[in-house]
Order: C-alpha cells, then sequence, then structure tokens
C-alpha cells in the first residue's frame, strides 16, 4: 500500500454546516481549501437533517430578546458546564452568520409584515428559532453548497480520514490519511491546516437520527494525536425519534412539532410531562428524553414501544406548512398527523462533548482547528435545540479565518515513517480472522444503548467496559478481504476501532462524573453536585484533568 501524495492548503474533514461554512472562509482569504467527506458532499452532515431552526437572539426583530438572554438560556440549559467565552462567542456572532446565510440564498420564514419569523425551542425563555418550514437544515447547506459551488471549492467525496499525520517532533499537523472508498486506495494529503468538521457519533447506538457516517471518526483522528477531549460523557438523547417501522426507528421528528404546539400523551392519554416539569414540551430535551424513558420504563408507552405526541389540535394549514416534512414522513407510514398522534421515542442525537478549542477553534495540537459537533464546550452538558446550527456556523467561519491565518507561515512537510505505518496499520487489518466487523460494530452498538444511554449507574458503566474490552480483543482478528473496490469489512474495520476509542473514552468519563447533570444521569448518583461543576479533559497519554467553569 502506498500512498498518493495530493497537496492543499487546508484539507477539511467533513462537508456539514461547519466544514462549508469553514471553506467558504478559508476560500475567501485565498487560500486552498479542500473538503473532503466519508459519504457524499453535504449528504453525510447532519446538517442536512437538522428540521426545526436556527438560535440567534435578534432585538430588532424580536424586541423581547437579547444576546445576554441567549447567553443565560445556553448556560442553564447547559447545567453550566459550558465554556462561557465559547458561549459569548456563539451568541454574539450568531446573527451575523444568519446574515450571511441569507447572502449565500437561504431563505427563512417570514411574517406578513415581511420580518423574520421565530418559533419557540426547548429552554428558551424568549422565541428565538429562525426557521424555513421543518428543512430548516436542508436550506441552510443547499444555500452553503451553492456558495462553494460559485467559488470553484473543491469537494472529494467518499474517503475517510484514517488518520492525522504530525511532524517528527510530534508538535502539529502536517496532513492526513486518507482511504478512497471507491478503490480501498491511500491518498497523503500533505497540508498546512486541518479543519476537523466531522461531527458527532450518533452511530454508536443503533437507534440514532444521525447520518451512517457518524461514527464518531474526528474524536478519534484527533485523540491519537494527543488532542484534548472534553465531557464525553455528555450525549444528547433527542426526545422523538420515529418509533416504527423497525428500519425508521430514531428518525428525527422535530421539535419543531412541540415548538409549534404539539402535546407529549401516555398510553392513559395523560399529558405527562406536567408531571415533570413546570415547562411541559418545551423543557430542555434532556429533562424531556428521560421523562418519555420513564413513562416507557413504567408500563405508560404506547403500542410500539414509545409514547405519543399530537398535533392533531392545530389547523391543517399550519402543519401543511409548518411540519410539511413530519406530515410526509408519517403519511409515508400510513399515519396522517392532521388526524392521528404519532408515536415517538427518544433517539441518540447529539454529542455535547469533544475535542477542546478556544474562541479561535484552536485545538492543543498547531495547525490542527476544530469546528461544529466534534467540538466540545460550547454547550456544556445539554445542548438547546437550534443552537447547533448556529454553531456550525460561527465556529465554522472562526476556524476558516484561524486556519487562513495558519496558512500564511507554514510551509508543506512529510513524515514518512508516520506515514508507512498508517499504510501498515490499514494492510494488517486485512486476514482472513475469524471475527466480522460489521457484527462486532452491532454488537458494540447494542452495549452501548443498555449500559451507556439514557440512564447509567456505575455497575452498567463497568459492564460496558468490560464488554468493549473483549470486543477491542477480537479486532486483532477480523475478517477482512482484499479489495481494489469498495471494501465494505476494511471500512467497518477502521469504524469499528474508532468507535470503540471514543466509547472507552465516553465510559471513562461517565464513570468519573459522579453526579446527574444535563444528558449524563447517573441512578446512583442522581443529583446535581455543585463540586461537579468542571470539566473533565481526556487526553491520549497523559493526565486526565478537570475544569472549573
Ligand atoms: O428537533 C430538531 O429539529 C433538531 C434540531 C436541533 O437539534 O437543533
Amino acid at each position: 500500500m502506498e500512498s498518493k501524495i495530493y497537496k492543499t492548503d487546508v484539507l477539511i474533514i467533513g462537508s456539514g454546516g461547519a466544514g462549508s461554512r469553514a471553506a467558504i472562509e478559508i476560500n475567501k482569504n485565498g487560500h486552498k481549501a479542500t473538503i473532503v467527506s466519508k459519504g457524499l458532499s453535504f449528504k453525510s452532515g447532519c446538517t442536512g437533517m437538522a428540521e426545526g431552526g436556527y438560535n440567534a437572539a435578534i432585538t430588532r426583530i424580536n424586541p423581547d430578546d437579547d444576546k445576554k438572554i441567549h447567553y443565560e438560556d445556553t448556560l442553564k440549559g447547559g447545567g453550566h458546564l459550558n465554556d462561557k467565552e465559547l458561549v459569548k462567542t456563539l451568541v454574539n456572532n450568531s446573527p451575523d452568520r444568519l446574515t450571511d446565510l441569507e447572502e449565500y440564498g437561504a431563505l427563512f420564514d417570514r411574517k406578513d409584515n415581511g420580518k423574520l419569523n421565530q418559533r419557540p425551542f426547548g429552554g428558551q425563555s424568549k422565541k428565538r428559532t429562525y426557521f424555513q418550514s421543518d428543512r430548516t437544515g436542508h436550506e441552510i447547506i443547499t444555500s452553503l453548497k451553492e456558495e462553494i459551488i460559485k467559488n470553484k471549492i473543491e469537494t472529494l467525496d467518499e474517503i475517510m480520514i484514517t488518520s492525522l499525520i504530525t511532524d517528527k517532533k510530534e508538535e502539529k499537523v502536517i496532513g492526513a490519511i486518507g482511504l478512497n472508498l471507491k478503490n480501498s486506495t491511500t491518498i497523503f494529503f500533505q497540508t498546512k491546516a486541518i479543519v476537523l468538521a466531522t461531527g458527532g457519533a450518533g452511530q454508536l447506538y443503533p437507534i440514532t437520527s444521525n447520518t451512517i457516517q457518524k461514527n464518531g471518526d474526528g474524536f478519534a483522528l484527533g485523540y491519537n494525536i494527543g488532542a484534548e477531549l472534553i465531557d464525553m460523557e455528555e450525549i444528547q438523547f433527542h426526545p422523538t425519534g420515529m418509533v416504527f417501522p423497525k428500519s425508521k426507528a430514531g428518525v428525527l421528528v422535530t421539535e419543531a412539532v412541540r415548538g409549534e404546539g404539539g402535546i407529549l400523551l401516555n398510553k392513559n392519554n395523560e399529558r405527562f410531562m406536567e408531571n415533570y416539569d413546570p415547562r411541559k414540551e418545551l423543557a430542555t430535551r434532556d429533562v424531556v428524553a428521560r421523562s418519555i424513558y420513564n413513562e416507557i420504563r413504567n408500563n405508560r408507552g404506547s403500542e410500539k414501544g414509545g409514547v405519543y405526541l399530537d398535533i392533531s389540535h392545530l389547523e391543517n394549514e399550519i402543519i401543511e406548512e409548518k411540519l410539511e416534512t413530519m406530515l410526509e414522513q408519517f403519511l409515508d407510514i400510513g399515519v396522517d398527523i392532521r388526524k392521528e398522534k404519532m408515536e415517538v421515542a427518544p433517539t441518540a442525537h447529539h454529542f455535547m462533548g469533544g475535542i477542546k478549542i478556544n474562541t479561535k477553534c484552536e485545538t492543543n495540537i498547531k495547525n490542527l482547528f476544530a469546528a461544529g459537533e466534534v467540538t466540545g464546550g460550547v454547550h456544556g452538558a445539554n445542548r438547546l435545540g437550534g443552537n447547533a446550527l448556529a454553531d456550525t456556523q460561527v465556529f465554522g467561519k472562526i476556524a476558516g479565518k484561524s486556519a487562513s491565518q495558519t496558512c500564511e507561515n507554514t510551509e508543506l512537510t512529510i513524515n514518512e515513517e508516520m506515514i508507512e505505518n498508517e499504510e501498515k496499520r490499514i494492510q494488517n487489518l486485512i486476514k482472513n480472522g475469524k471475527y466480522d466487523p460489521t457484527q462486532l460494530k452491532n454488537e458494540l452498538k447494542n452495549i452501548m444503548w443498555e449500559y451507556v444511554s439514557i440512564i447509567r449507574n456505575e455497575q452498567g458503566l463497568n459492564t460496558a467496559l468490560d464488554k468493549i474490552k473483549e470486543l477491542e480483543n477480537k479486532t486483532k482478528n477480523l475478517n477482512i478481504k482484499n479489495k481494489k473496490e469498495y471494501n465494505e469489512k476494511l471500512i467497518n474495520g477502521l469504524e469499528l476501532i474508532n468507535m470503540i476509542t471514543i466509547s472507552k473514552l465516553i465510559i471513562k468519563s461517565a464513570i468519573l462524573r459522579k453526579e446527574s447533570r444535563g444528558a449524563h444521569y447517573r441512578e446512583d448518583y442522581p443529583k446535581k453536585e455543585e463540586k461537579w461543576e468542571r470539566s473533565i479533559v481526556l487526553t491520549k497519554n497523559k493526565e486526565t484533568y478537570f475544569i472549573t467553569r
């Protein structure tokens, strides 16, 4: 296996909202940006699947709201585990980034008076979610795509980045190795800077709203070269995913349904959220997801194993206009939400934890930047709905700017030894071993769902760790054939190894956090503890440390 060499100024790994926005910025600054995607460009990220909206406090449009209130809501929603400087950056910049999107051609819903419209979302004290029906993410990603095409920014599809390459002193990133999924050959991307924008890892769970590419590769890529990861235990389960048919379990049922007035009911037709939180259906996602889970666990769930979500009391026109995707999505399975209730249950959705960055999107590794869901700290222990799309645009632009500045004073270099080692690692996976990587991946997902999802305890977390270590041993003996074409088993093998790395980090962090905060709920430590208002930072080959918030 010998890698082709491909030179560019900045390699952006991931073509979702953050990666695309970073690329636009790099190009604007006169540097060559190359976006690489594991799937098809713009389709493999989760931005296009984000339905409900984009949060921005724009007092000019909504005089009730301002940036300070957005800041406070975000901290409160995040269990005060957020990095306050990153939150300030988010709320201060999200209005301007919304304007950028409009300049790229995105159309957001407007009221009759021509002003932009907002809908309420969970955990907001003021209405601040800007939207386009229930396909806001799709509107955003297609506008970014047009801007990228217009500026002739290079996009490469179906390349899985398998490792980042550092200089010989292991001080800075100088490139990355990618596996071309079409023909199973490798490429060395020689770069001046890298922007990680790979998104999260919903695929660690069998039920997820995420695209199939979201195995958390970016977390592993960073961690393997010494990047710091923060609060990896904080994983958001969106309260409402589809329950049936099995092939659609986990598909997102947007929070906009509740924002527009949808109510949650149990099998006794009780509006059960009244028993859990005065904000009812618009409590934060951690609270709503746990409440639904509790109803299901106590045999008050729906026929097919979820709870009911009802919007049928709204005018048909409102549903048809503002929840068009939901209407079609459920009509496809024979449910008319204008008249009938939906069945919903929590689905793995968003990683609040991730690569630690500062307000310039710098990581602790030189020339490595990160933006979007792959990063941690912005959302603390629980993300507010609508803050993710804003996050992609605010930090995508900043990462692009920082990477551009790096290009000014960086030369392309090479580290043959590290490249050869990565080529060997991939080659060594190909053998006639005993274990099917696809099967092991499914086993891992089931372990994570059973022991490391909405409700956790020490015993379960330790059991998960033991079981995952057994899986890890089996990865030394995988059954992967050599192919000069698309090699599904090889891809699954590489993803599995990343998923094991990340799962172990999540569990380590979840065991350490002996309290319940945001999405991390420990039934053996059910209270939030003041002493735990601190972030957990994990790094390969270095001591774990904590940051008081
Ligand atoms: O429910 C939703 O539409 C998802 C939005 C988000 O995660 O921000």
